[in-house]
């Protein structure tokens, strides 16, 4: 906050104080004199209820005045008036980090004890997997939805095809360390339009069996056999997927073929192992695991 900012909170706030201040006192001295008792003869109702223009109750105002009071103190113990920091030296920061080192103390022996099972063992265990799937919800289900089953780019991890693998140990190495795929754009490589349309036909058709009669076929052969393989299921050392199972991570039209070939993708799955530390990665893994594996 600028200092002409600061000054001008602390001044507006200091001044409606004393203006609430001068209210009340103002309001206080306002008896009812016994003229204007005469004069309010003619406001009366039901023979005895009688208009006045009398000041609130004392008790009232009393406590209109402790509010004041209390502001002042609870002004200069917490921060509120522009920059001050208040001598309480309380921060909505400093709270928030003393609560999640109340938590963390709560639950690390939980979580440490849940650290060193074995991931598959883990996933038979129904309590480690409530926490999971509450973990998931929090750090991961942003990207892989809220039932895993992922989106265009953000792979299904209910199912049992994997880019890097569906191993206990692959599934925490992609959560702990992260994973970047890499398919190179390929434009370069093409000497005509046409060329491009054959590979991305000849694509399109994998699932049902690579066709050597394709005029791509030399070409797949030569270039993409290194990544996705000879018979096209892949490369999980590389997180090169399955071009034969049918599952597209982009999307399996003409134009998302095209793209991913001509202008490459670069999947990013963030690391997660210093954020979620190795206990709650575990966790995790063995949340991940069980959803191909019940
Ligand atoms: C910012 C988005 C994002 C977040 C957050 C994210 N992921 Fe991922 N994740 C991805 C992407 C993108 C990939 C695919 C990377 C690639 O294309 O190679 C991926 C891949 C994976 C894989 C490997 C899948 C396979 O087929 O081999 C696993 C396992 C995984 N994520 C688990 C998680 C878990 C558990 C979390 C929560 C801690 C998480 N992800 C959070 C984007 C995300
Ligand atoms: C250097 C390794 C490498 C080479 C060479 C390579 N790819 Fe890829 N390809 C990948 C990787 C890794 C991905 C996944 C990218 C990601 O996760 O974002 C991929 C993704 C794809 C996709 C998207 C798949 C989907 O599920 O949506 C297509 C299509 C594809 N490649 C076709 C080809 C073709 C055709 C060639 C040869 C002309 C080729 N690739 C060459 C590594 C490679």
């Amino acid at each position: 906050m600028s200092s002409s900012w600061s000054w001008f909170i602390v001044i507006g706030t200091v001044l409606s104080l004393a203006a609430c201040f001068w209210l009340i006192a103002w309001t206080n001295r306002q008896r009812a004199t016994d003229k204007e008792i005469k004069e309010s003869e003619s406001h009366v109702w039901d023979e005895n209820i009688r208009e006045l223009n009398n000041p609130l109750p004392m008790w009232w105002l009393w406590l209109f005045v402790l509010t004041i009071v209390w502001s002042a103190f609870y002004l200069i113990y917490y921060p509120g008036m522009g920059s001050f920091a208040g001598v309480g030296n309380w921060s909505q920061e400093q709270q928030y980090a003393d609560e999640v080192a109340a938590a963390e103390s709560k639950y690390a022996p939980i979580f440490a004890q849940y650290g060193a099972t074995d991931i598959a063992e883990l996933a038979n265990d129904p309590a480690a997997l409530s926490i999971g799937a509450s973990l998931f919800s929090n750090y991961c289900a942003q990207c892989h939805g809220s039932g895993a089953l992922g989106a265009r780019g953000f792979p299904n991890l209910t199912d049992d095809e994997w880019l890097w693998g569906g191993a206990p140990a692959q599934i925490e190495h992609s959560i702990v360390a992260g994973r970047g795929g890499v398919m190179p754009a390929l434009a370069t490589i093409f000497a005509s339009d046409e060329e491009i349309d054959a590979m991305v036909a000849y694509v399109r058709a994998m699932p049902d069996g690579l066709d050597a009669s394709s005029p791509a076929h030399g070409k797949y052969m030569t270039l993409c056999i290194a990544c996705h393989g000879p018979t096209g299921a892949g490369n999980q050392v590389l997180g090169a997927p399955s071009l034969v199972d049918d599952i597209w991570l982009y999307g399996s039209s003409p134009y998302e073929i095209r793209k991913s070939i001509i202008e490459g993708r670069n999947g990013i799955m963030p690391a997660n192992g210093e954020l979620l530390g190795p206990d709650r990665s575990r966790i995790l893994a063995a949340y991940v695991y069980s959803l191909s594996n019940r």
